[in-house]
């Protein structure tokens, strides 16, 4: 099974955002990956439901969406209204952390657990078997075009390990600063999935630079 790449919508094009969605839906991308901050959690404001509502309506890609928020559990159901593949929310922003990714779950779309870099890997030890995915961050979530923190291929190889331990089938994303020098050693050392925004969005051929990350 070939890996999955998910660009990261926050590095594209704002003035012509519609261009850049038909890019996607014209190439090998698997799913759009939607960044809502929130200035709260994380020290940037992105963008909400209204941007989203027209991003849904365009792509033809489904949606990976990453909340970035404190207590997202408030908000799931807006955002599971939509082509929803994932949606993700931060282990540090959410009290009950069971109970929401439950409600993802019966709601029909994957649930996703992201992690700050500081955040070890093990303390997903006792939700492991209830989350589709996690969303290892690296880089401290709030902006694109950030540099890869190194320590990331180590997290992916730990997590990997007590994802086989734990006989899981969860996927492990890595999203921040990743690109084709990193690329090839985060899937060697277990990620399924590739965000990415700067690497796509800000180059002269992103649908390339899409396929060169799904054929790593
Ligand atoms: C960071 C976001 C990332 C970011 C990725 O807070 O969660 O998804 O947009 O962009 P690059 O690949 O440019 O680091
Ligand atoms: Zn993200």
């Amino acid at each position: 099974m070939s890996n999955i790449v998910s660009p990261s919508i926050l590095s594209a094009d704002f003035g012509n955002l519609a261009n850049d969605i038909l890019m996607l839906n014209d190439s090998n991308a698997d799913w759009v990956h939607i960044d809502v901050m929130d200035g709260q959690f994380v020290p940037n404001i992105s963008f909400g439901m209204p941007v989203i509502d027209y991003i849904d309506t365009l792509s033809k890609k489904p949606l990976d969406i990453h909340l970035m928020i404190s207590k997202p559990e408030r908000y799931i159901e807006n955002f599971l209204k939509y082509n929803t593949k994932v949606l993700t929310i931060h282990l540090e922003a959410c009290r009950h952390l069971h109970r929401a990714i439950h409600e993802i779950k019966t709601k029909g779309a994957m649930a996703g657990v992201a992690i700050n870099p500081h955040t070890d890997v093990n303390h997903l030890d006792e939700i492991i078997n209830d989350i589709d995915i996690v969303c290892l961050m690296s880089v401290n979530p709030g902006f694109s075009g950030q540099k890869f923190i190194e320590n990331s291929f180590n997290k992916v190889k730990k997590l990997k390990k007590i994802i086989q331990e734990k006989k899981s089938n969860c996927k492990i994303q890595v999203d921040g600063g990743v690109n084709i020098k990193n690329a090839k050693k985060l899937i060697n050392n277990g990620a399924d999935v590739l965000v990415a925004g700067n690497f796509i969005f800000k180059s002269e051929n992103p649908r390339e630079n899409i396929i060169s990350l799904k054929e790593i």
